[in-house]
């Protein structure tokens, strides 16, 4: 390793983030076909962009394995699995929130942050990001928007484990877009009204979403300062990513405020991110750490920490839970303050994909790679890493597979893969070819790695069945495990059949339908 080389890249950071930033602004992802490739002197005319800088604008972005640029044929580009990821606005709306400007410069006050230990808003121009927000109606939708996609991933598993059901009303403070407020009313019928208590004019981006979606009559919203404003007067209150946004007597101030209004059978709700869990990730999430303090002045705690600032507001922690971690990001601690309590569920670190005790997962042996939705098979992954740079796989549905396969244009070899050098693939059976490509994950073989014996026992699982390795209620519910929802585990599982699967889990799962007896499961296994 050559340390100047590595440094000088390493302090060239900023411009991978402008990169990300500039192909989501243009939405680039988007003006190339799946499938297809073209070239940056047709994408630099739809664009309307310099035809040279934007070439080496997506040069650039192969390096970040975003685009492919086609050996044959220089300064054409296809997709990657990032490329493909980026197609999706709520992709590109994490990028442009986490490089929108007020970002990248709470980042230029790193220094002035170390010294003071303080966020350094004011020096760049504005009092505090929401202040800034406030004000860039723009940045102010991709925050909200951002937020939202976080909260719709996690809000019913949050909604679910929280127990509403002795309160009557409910403010969410420093609510956003309103998306978990209306999630807990929506499951929550009994409740006679919400308040979204929010610093931020609730005018353009709160309202967004609510909005646009049938806002539940209950839901109401009122804009005001938790910290130097009165808060309404509910029997219960929620804190969703808000309190890590502040130093502890700032949380102390504001927990205080609250413990000042609620009632006897009250309750706190605090969801933030599991310290813990965040401290062993090296890169991403640290930055976030990092982030959090320049931007907001805030800090993650860990459970210690959030008992001493707690008990310093004069409130008594009922039940820290961790809660599974569904969206990539670290797991949510949800704390319950005040004199009732919250239901229990286990400890997803415990156990990381599958809890000791079932919660609602449903595994997949569909690999989304790229998208990391859903289990993959590690077998695949193991291969994967064989290829070469250049076949970065992508996921394609195609009508002319079987044409191509009487054209003989596609070779189906029935031996599984061993290993690939270049374009010589090797199968068991000791045979090779030559290929151009290779079309993965038509065929499916089940396996269950991360169960451990005694469930597989419970599941009659039959690695050797390539049909139905585990006989199943509708093909997804087994007697033994009534909490966790298998999809496409039988062969020829197609799309719209495992739509339907899901479909059927979620209303199983959410208990829009009645949940399921042991013994309707039992009687018919199918
Ligand atoms: C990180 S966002 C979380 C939004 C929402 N709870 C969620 O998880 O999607 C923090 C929210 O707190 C609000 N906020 C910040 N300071 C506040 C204050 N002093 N009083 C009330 N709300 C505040 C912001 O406007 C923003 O909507």
């Amino acid at each position: 390793m050559d340390p100047l080389k590595t440094l000088f890249n390493l302090s060239g950071g900023y411009a991978d983030t402008q990169i990300l930033m500039a192909i989501s602004q243009l939405d680039i992802a988007n003006h190339i076909a799946l499938g297809n490739s073209k070239s940056y002197l047709e994408l630099a005319k739809e664009l309307s962009v310099n035809e040279e800088v934007l070439l080496y604008l997506l040069k650039n972005a192969t390096g970040l394995e975003i685009f492919h640029e086609l050996e044959e044929s220089e300064g054409v580009f296809r997709h990657t699995p990032l490329s493909i990821a980026l197609r999706d606005q709520e992709y590109r709306d994490f990028i442009m929130m986490k490089a929108s400007i007020y970002s990248l410069r709470s980042w230029e006050s790193l220094f002035s942050t170390l010294k003071s230990g303080n966020s350094d808003n004011k020096t760049l121009g504005f009092n505090s990001i929401w202040d800034f927000l406030n004000n860039n109606k723009e940045e102010n939708e991709i925050f909200n928007r951002s937020m939202t996609t976080l909260t719709r991933r996690l809000g019913p598993t949050i909604v679910e484990k929280s127990n509403f059901m002795n309160f009557e009303t409910v403010t969410d403070i420093g609510g956003g877009h309103g998306f978990l407020l209306q999630e807990v009313l929506r499951k929550n019928p009994h409740l006679k009204y919400g308040i979204n208590f929010d610093i931020k004019n609730s005018g353009d981006g709160n309202t967004n979403e609510v909005t646009s979606t049938n806002v539940d009559k209950r839901y109401k919203t009122m804009v005001g300062n938790a910290i130097t404003d009165e808060i309404p007067e509910t029997d219960c209150y929620i804190l969703k990513h808000v309190l890590h946004m502040f130093k502890d007597d700032v949380v102390i101030k504001i927990l205080k405020k609250i413990g000042e209004k609620l009632k006897s059978n009250g309750s706190i709700f605090v969801y933030e991110l599991y310290d813990e869990e965040l401290k062993n990730q090296k890169s991403a999430m640290s930055h976030f750490y990092l982030h959090l303090m320049l931007v907001t002045g805030g800090v993650e705690r860990s459970n210690k920490r959030w008992r001493e600032v707690v008990q310093k507001a004069g409130l008594q922690i009922k039940e820290i839970e961790h809660i599974p971690n569904s969206v990539e990001m670290p797991v949510l601690a949800i704390i319950g303050c005040g004199p009732s309590g919250l239901v229990s569920c286990k400890s997803a670190l415990e156990s990381r994909l599958i809890p000791k005790v079932f919660e609602r997962i449903v595994i997949s042996v569909i690999p989304m790679i790229g998208q990391q939705r859903c289990v993959v098979n590690n077998k695949l992954i193991d291969l994967q890493k064989q290829l070469s740079s250049d076949n970065t796989p992508f996921i394609i549905i195609s009508r002319n597979y079987a044409d191509c396969v009487l054209a003989e244009k596609i070779h189906v070899v029935q031996h599984p893969i061993t290993e690939i050098q270049g374009k010589t693939v090797w199968f068991a059976n000791g045979e090779s070819r030559e290929i151009d490509h290779i079309v993965f994950a038509n065929v499916y073989t089940y396996e269950l790695p991360y169960l451990c014996e005694e469930v597989l026992r419970g599941l009659e699982y039959n690695p050797n069945d390539k049909l139905m390795p585990i006989v199943l209620h509708k093909s997804t519910i087994h007697p033994t495990l009534p909490n966790i929802g298998f999809v496409s585990w039988f062969s020829s599982a197609m799309f719209p059949i495992i739509e339907l699967q899901v479909s059927w889990l979620a209303l199983v799962f959410s208990e829009d339908l009645a949940p399921l007896t042991k013994e309707q499961i039992a009687e018919d296994k199918t």
